[in-house]
């Protein structure tokens, strides 16, 4: 299977699950159509974000280089909707003791059987109901193409959990196709505008960095990676 087939198959699960009413349920259905076999997830890159995999390199130097990462205090990280696992390795290979979670079961079992000794924290939850211990309780959040992979209905709704996460002094790292204004808003993923995304300003965080950059060298898109401190 290609990417783009892999791509047009996820379009038409959403669609379906959405035209019932039914706006998650695809996702599980996409991981149990996969099969293990990650040609059909149109996300997997088999590697963290090469947006991620920068801003850490970036922070390591500010921290003062070496293999510092997050040590001396391991800072706790939560990876929002954590698909094949590789960003939440990256960060816990970066010194964050993590905690990863997505609403599909066949995801989380698809990670624990990838990273078989890993340390994350691999966990089945739905943002929307997400145990309250989290709250407050993340140095570091990380967001990537979830809030995209939502309707604009849903998404709406998704902010607010994502921002409680973030411990005071904490960082919320954000990264996201990016647009000016939404066109086909039927079609996922669906773009954030800069407006969409100031939401978390309005949720206690400050932004502290931001980056509008084309990246990608299967599919060269634009896309916002937004950092924000609470
Ligand atoms: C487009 S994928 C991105 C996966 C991963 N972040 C990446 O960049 O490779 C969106 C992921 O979010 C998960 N997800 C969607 N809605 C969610 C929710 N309400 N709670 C937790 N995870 C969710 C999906 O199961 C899927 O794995």
């Amino acid at each position: 299977m290609t990417r783009d087939d892999a791509r047009q198959r996820a379009r038409e699960l959403a669609k379906e699950h959405r035209s019932r009413g039914d706006a998650l349920g695809w996702f599980e259905k996409l991981y149990v159509e996969a099969q293990g076999n990650a040609e059909h997830v149109p996300w997997a890159d088999d590697e963290p974000h090469p947006l991620l995999a920068d801003w850490l390199a970036r922070e390591r130097i500010e921290a003062g280089g070496g293999d510092g990462g997050a040590s001396p205090a391991l800072r706790r990280a939560l990876v929002i909707g954590a698909g094949l696992g590789d960003d939440a390795e990256g960060l816990a290979r970066a010194g964050f003791a993590v905690t990863a979670f997505d609403l599909s079961p066949t995801a989380i079992e698809w990670c624990r059987r990838r990273f078989p000794s890993s340390r994350v924290d691999y966990r089945v939850a739905d943002l929307f109901a997400a145990p309250v211990e989290w709250q407050g309780a993340f140095d570091l959040v990380f967001e990537c193409y979830t809030l995209q992979a939502l309707p604009l209905g849903v998404r709406e709704r998704a902010f607010e959990p994502i921002a409680r996460f973030v411990a005071r002094g904490g960082t919320l790292l954000v990264v996201t196709r990016g647009t000016d204004a939404h066109e086909n808003v039927d079609e996922l993923p669906l773009p954030l505008t800069p407006a969409e995304l100031a939401r978390f300003e309005h949720l206690g965080l400050a932004r502290t960095d931001w980056l509008d950059v084309v990246t990608g060298e299967q599919l060269p898109l634009r896309r916002f990676r937004a950092v924000y401190r609470r």
